[in-house]
């Protein structure tokens, strides 16, 4: 877990990483679109991949903008921001409410690549499914490629159970209740 997680707000944390580094985790705005794609052009590449199961080498800007403009009812970010780079992204989560069952929701995950392992993916998931859960989603799901060691782990350690994807063998589904 990120050393010294705490609560600033109804909707606002700070976290210190091992090495001092201190980030806030706030819901993600409109606005944040150019800061995102920055965040995704810095990315290695096959964090990149793994995040959108694609090879993408730079996000669109419609797709940045879609990103960043979450309802908090269908769909909610929360995003980490460095205190040392206001305005830029460091990774988040978020989830997406299923269209044809609205308790279940898919979620993803993402962590800038320098700040990998400090537990900002874990806490960044568990927050957000925290605010689902209070919205009323019942269980979270995600697509996640076989070969991603870093993200099946984070799911296991939060409890969530794994499947073969039936429609694709390079992936698997990780489910869990959102309140455990
Ligand atoms: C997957 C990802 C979000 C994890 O974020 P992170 O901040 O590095 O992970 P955390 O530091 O919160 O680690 C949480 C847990 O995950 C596991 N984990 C982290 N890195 C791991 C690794 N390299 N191998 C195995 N397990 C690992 C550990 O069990 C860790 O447990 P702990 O909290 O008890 O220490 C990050 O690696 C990432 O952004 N990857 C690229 C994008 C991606 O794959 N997204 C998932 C798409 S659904």
């Amino acid at each position: 877990m990120a050393r010294g997680v705490a609560r600033l707000g109804p909707r606002l944390w700070r976290a210190e990483t091992r090495d001092g580094r201190a980030l806030r985790l706030r819901e993600i705005r409109p606005e944040d679109a150019p800061a995102l794609m920055a965040a995704f052009a810095r990315q290695d590449a096959d964090d990149r991949k793994l995040r959108l199961l694609s090879a993408m080498p730079r996000l669109p800007e419609r797709m940045a903008q879609r990103f960043c403009t979450v309802d908090g009812v269908r769909d909610f970010c929360l995003v980490w921001e460095p205190e040392d780079a206001l305005g830029a992204l460091a990774g988040g989560a978020r989830l997406m409410r299923d269209a044809g069952d609205e308790t279940r929701a898919e979620f993803a995950v993402s962590v800038a690549s320098d700040l990998k392992g400090h537990g900002l993916g874990r806490k960044a998931l568990e927050t957000v499914m925290e605010l689902g859960a209070e919205e009323g989603i019942e269980r979270v799901w995600g697509s996640i490629s076989r070969a991603n060691a870093p993200m099946r782990g984070l799911a296991a350690r939060l409890g969530m159970t794994e499947r073969p994807d039936p429609d694709d063998r390079s992936l698997v589904i990780a489910e869990r209740a959102t309140r455990p």
